[in-house]
Order: structure tokens, then C-alpha cells, then sequence
């Protein structure tokens, strides 16, 4: 049966570009955990969901349909692929994935993904929680400064308003949220290879990643 490669870590430091090269170079598919949080979130806006209120988010999970479709992700059938990718979802869908109904919610399909194999599956408890029988287990990290001039790059084409200072300050903001909370917070276990990429080219990482497979 194909493995499967759980990839943790912070915002930005690289895990959805690395992984979606490895998943390609494996043939795996490839699931981008943080995704399902940041459709979430958008639906829970759209909804005027209040993202503290639990019960009516939990209720929200037991009707949402999120698919993958060639790169694409759709909820509910409208095509939400740049909109989740703003600085407001980013924070949106750190506040609501603290709530345990939220993370139990999406839970059961990001494990039968892995159950089936042949995935490379990235977000910030992959490895602990969702897969944490993995042979394969990374966390990718890079200093604060570096994954907050590669989120800004990446938002100032969509966000004119962005700045780096402000996208640090997001980064730090969401990082001790995502670590600090109760419900599967971000943390690397031993039994993960820890990958600093700060000063790493993509190909470099891949290449790591592919060394250290078993
Ligand atoms: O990786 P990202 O920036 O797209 O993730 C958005 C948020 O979703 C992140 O701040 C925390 C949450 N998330 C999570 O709680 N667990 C995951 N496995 C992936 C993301």
C-alpha cells in the first residue's frame, strides 16, 4: 500500500509548496488540511456565523460539503479557492479551528484519506492527531521573519492593504494561537524529522523529505 507523509508546521514555512511537489513526484494525492479550516471559516461568514458561537458551527459541519477537484476547492458548490486565501480567512480559520467541534467536524475526513494511502497530507496536527501511527512525520518550520516575507509575497498581489510588518505581526498572532490551544495544537513529537527550510530552495527540502522516507 502507498504510505502516507504527514508534513507540520507554522504558516509559512513552505508546507503547501513542498508538498504538492512531493505528492507529484510520488504520485500521491495531496491534502491541505489548513483548506478545510479556511472553508469553514469562509461559510461561517457567509453565514454571519459568530466564529466563538460552537453549537451553531458544529451544526454548520454536519450540513458543509467541501471538495477537491484539480486544484480547485469548493464549498457547498461555489468555487472558494482565492477567496479563502485572504489575511482576514487566515485568521478567521485559526480562531475557529480552537473550538473542538470545528476539529472533530473535519476529522473524520482527512482520516479517511489517510486510511486509504498514497497521500501527503499537511497542517498543523497531521502528525499528532490526525495520523500520529505515520512512519513518516515532518515538521517544517523557518525563522518568523522569513514565513512572514513569504506569506506577505504571497498576499500583496490579492491584498493591497498588506504589509510585512502587519503580516508578521498576523504570523505571530495566529502561531501562539495555533500552539497554545487545548484542542491538537501545533507541537513537534519526537518521532518527527524537523526540517528548518529558512534558508532551504524548495528542491532542497523535497530532496530531504524523499532522503529520509521509509
Ligand atoms: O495552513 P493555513 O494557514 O492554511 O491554516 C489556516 C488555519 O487553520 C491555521 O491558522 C490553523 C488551522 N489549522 C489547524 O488548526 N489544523 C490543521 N491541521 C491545519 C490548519
Amino acid at each position: 500500500m502507498k504510505g502516507v507523509i504527514t508534513i507540520d508546521g507554522p504558516s509559512g514555512a513552505g508546507k503547501g509548496t513542498v508538498s504538492k511537489i512531493l505528492a507529484k513526484r510520488l504520485g500521491y494525492q495531496y491534502l491541505d488540511t489548513g483548506a478545510l479550516y479556511r472553508a469553514v471559516a469562509w461559510k461561517a461568514r457567509e453565514e454571519n456565523i459568530d466564529p466563538d458561537n460552537e453549537p451553531a458551527l458544529a451544526a454548520l459541519l454536519k450540513e458543509i460539503d467541501i471538495s477537491f477537484e484539480g486544484g480547485r476547492i469548493c464549498v457547498d458548490g461555489t468555487d472558494v479557492t482565492s477567496a479563502i486565501r485572504t489575511a482576514e480567512m487566515g485568521e478567521l480559520s485559526s480562531r475557529i479551528s480552537a473550538l473542538p467541534a470545528v476539529r472533530a467536524g473535519l476529522f473524520a475526513f482527512q482520516r479517511a484519506m489517510c486510511l486509504e494511502g498514497g497521500v501527503v497530507i499537511e497542517g498543523r496536527d497531521t502528525g499528532t492527531a490526525v495520523f500520529p501511527e505515520g512512519k513518516n512525520k515532518f515538521y517544517l518550520d523557518a525563522t518568523l521573519e522569513e514565513r512572514a516575507r513569504r506569506r506577505y509575497e504571497e498576499l500583496m498581489a490579492r491584498d493591497p492593504e498588506a504589509t510585512l510588518e502587519k503580516t508578521m505581526d498576523d504570523i505571530k498572532k495566529r502561531d501562539a494561537r495555533d500552539s497554545s490551544r487545548d484542542s491538537a495544537p501545533l507541537m513537534k513529537t519526537e518521532d518527527m524529522i524537523y526540517i528548518d527550510s529558512t534558508d532551504l530552495s524548495v528542491k532542497e527540502v523535497v530532496k530531504k523529505i524523499l532522503n529520509h522516507l521509509t
